[in-house]
């Protein structure tokens, strides 16, 4: 069973296969934090900093889903939506499975477990937003309660917006 683990120094060599892995695949953007700096340092630094402060956003945390020391999947939860790149489209959650272990039902699962975590942030309701034409996010999200509230528009892109509450 996959371990939730927060990003530290022996996840290094992980890390950086699955980058590499992801980025022969398709151009990453989900979770952002995943990718965030040049070098695992670069981004073990700006993980870690964006727990206590996050000087251009919101606090955040970023998590991994670690199974025999691989990094097989990442989710970041913020610990709050009040940043006009998040209220509208982006919202509390962001997450992405290893192009090699999707289809496995792991995201489903995987969002299971942060939203136990963002109830330890103390967050009372999460909003999650996805693409409307991704189809595998918006079954992950309503296989773990998301109701679907409407839809919403960054650069003319239309998302749906979600709140899973409990
Ligand atoms: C979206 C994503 C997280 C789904 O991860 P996953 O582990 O493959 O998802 P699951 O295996 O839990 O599948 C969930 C559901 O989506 C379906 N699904 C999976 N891939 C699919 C696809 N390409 N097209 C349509 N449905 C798909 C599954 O059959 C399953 O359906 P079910 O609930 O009816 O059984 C993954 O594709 C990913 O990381 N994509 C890139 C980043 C991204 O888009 N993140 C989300 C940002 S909002």
């Amino acid at each position: 069973m996959p371990q939730l683990e927060f990003p530290n120094l022996s996840h290094k060599q992980s890390y950086l296969d699955m980058i590499s892995e992801w980025r022969s695949f398709e151009v990453p953007t989900s979770p952002g934090k995943l990718f965030a700096g040049e070098t695992f340092e670069e981004f073990l630094a700006t993980v870690t900093k964006d727990v206590i402060a996050n000087p251009d956003g919101v606090n955040s945390h970023l998590f991994f889903f670690v199974e025999d020391e691989r990094i097989l999947w990442a989710i970041q939860i913020r610990h709050s939506i009040d940043h006009p790149r998040l209220i509208e489209v982006g919202g509390h959650i962001g997450y992405g499975v290893r192009p090699s272990e999707r289809g496995k039902w792991y995201a489903t699962e995987m969002l299971r477990q942060a939203l136990l975590e963002a109830k330890k942030l103390w967050l009372e309701k999460v909003l999650i937003t996805c693409l409307d034409e991704n189809i595998a996010s918006a079954k992950v999200i309503e296989n773990n309660g998301g109701v679907f509230e409407r839809y919403a528009y960054r650069d003319e892109v239309k998302y749906r917006r979600y709140w899973i509450s409990w």
